[in-house]
């Protein structure tokens, strides 16, 4: 059924970093993955997206960051926007236009930021109204990670159980301002290579190589149990070494895919390295490393180890430069 009428709609949504890892799906059709993974979502960066549904319109039209989308960021977008389509029963194309306040380049996962700005303004320019939820079951298609960009603060995604996946959806477990002097220490790496498979193919062949996977996947629940429970007491002594030990196994996992997967370049590892001379000197976690599939390290700490930790790092070579970020809010219309 064609509609006629033009709508237009805006939504900005922000990137989050996992403290436990989505890697693997268990089904692809539905975009299920294997394990819970946990999050916070990031201040200040954005990604603005506006959705025009046009029925003048010959074709999609997407403009990422000003520029005509081709290949598969184009093809990422026109396959959402089908299922956008299905769902609201309209066959009119669209104009997307989507622009992130931070470089897109720089390997800080603006695919989850995109996604979930996207599943916000398609859906709503579609005339669909979805709740938080169903907008956090929409934007897992486009990217797994996009599902928990929808909520701020500390989210979970839960794998859930059913086939259907029904119980498979993002929730907020705490508010931003929930743990206020909770810091993440981003540190830009020089020379970050970019990505050249797609995180949803390479966790594929871990799922499918690494002996390493199957044990990683009886351990999650539990840290991701313990890591709940920390950030609910506000306990950086027990919540930073379930952080390295979560980062630990998901490289394990990486480095032990066939073809190997290595994300990391030699000033990452010595990010890594100087995280654990800093905790050893202390003879407590003062600070937490993580990374995703790229070469950039998230190091949290707490506002008062701040300086120390900062100096340390930005004082290793090949580092590109540090920025402070804390928890922010999820996605949100703009009016
Ligand atoms: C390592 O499927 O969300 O960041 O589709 O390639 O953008 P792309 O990524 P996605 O995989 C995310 C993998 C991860 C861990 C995580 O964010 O949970």
């Amino acid at each position: 059924m064609a509609r006629t009428t033009n709508r237009t709609a805006t939504y900005e949504a922000p990137p989050n970093i996992a403290l436990v890892k989505y890697w693997g799906v268990r089904d692809r059709a539905l975009a299920l993955p294997y394990n819970s993974s946990l999050s916070v979502t990031l201040e200040r960066m954005r990604s603005r997206t506006s959705v025009r549904f046009d029925s003048d319109l010959d074709d999609d039209a997407v403009v990422l960051n000003g520029e005509e989308a081709s290949g598969g960021p184009r093809d990422g977008v026109v396959r959402f926007l089908d299922r956008v389509r299905t769902m609201a029963q309209r066959s009119d194309w669209a104009e997307v236009r989507s622009a992130n306040n931070f470089p897109t380049a720089s390997g800080l996962a603006s695919s989850a930021s995109g996604f979930a700005a996207l599943a916000g303004a398609a859906s709503a320019a579609a005339g669909l109204r979805l709740s938080d939820r169903a907008l956090s079951q929409l934007a897992r298609y486009g990217s797994g990670s996009a599902s928990r960009s929808i909520y701020g603060g500390f989210v979970e995604w839960r794998a859930g159980r059913r086939p259907d996946g029904r119980d498979c959806y993002a929730r907020p477990l705490y508010p931003p301002r929930h743990w206020p002097a909770l810091v993440d220490l981003v540190v830009l790496v020089e020379g970050a290579p970019v990505k050249e498979v797609r995180s949803a193919d390479a966790m594929q062949q871990s799922v499918a190589t690494s002996p390493a996977f199957a044990r990683r996947q009886r351990e999650v629940p539990a840290r991701l149990a313990g890591m709940r429970r920390a950030i609910g007491d506000r306990d950086a002594d027990r919540l930073f070494p379930l952080v390295m030990e979560e980062c630990d196994s998901f490289r394990e996992v990486c480095e032990t895919t066939r073809p190997t997967l290595d994300y990391l370049t030699a000033t990452s590892r010595a990010v890594l390295g100087e995280v654990r001379a800093l905790n050893r000197e202390a003879g407590r976690p003062l600070a937490a490393y993580t990374h995703d599939a790229g070469a950039h390290v998230h190091v949290f700490t707490l506002d008062r180890h701040l300086p120390r930790v900062r100096r340390r790092i930005a004082g290793l070579p090949g580092i590109e430069r540090t920025l402070v970020l804390r928890p922010g809010p999820g996605s949100r219309r703009i009016p």
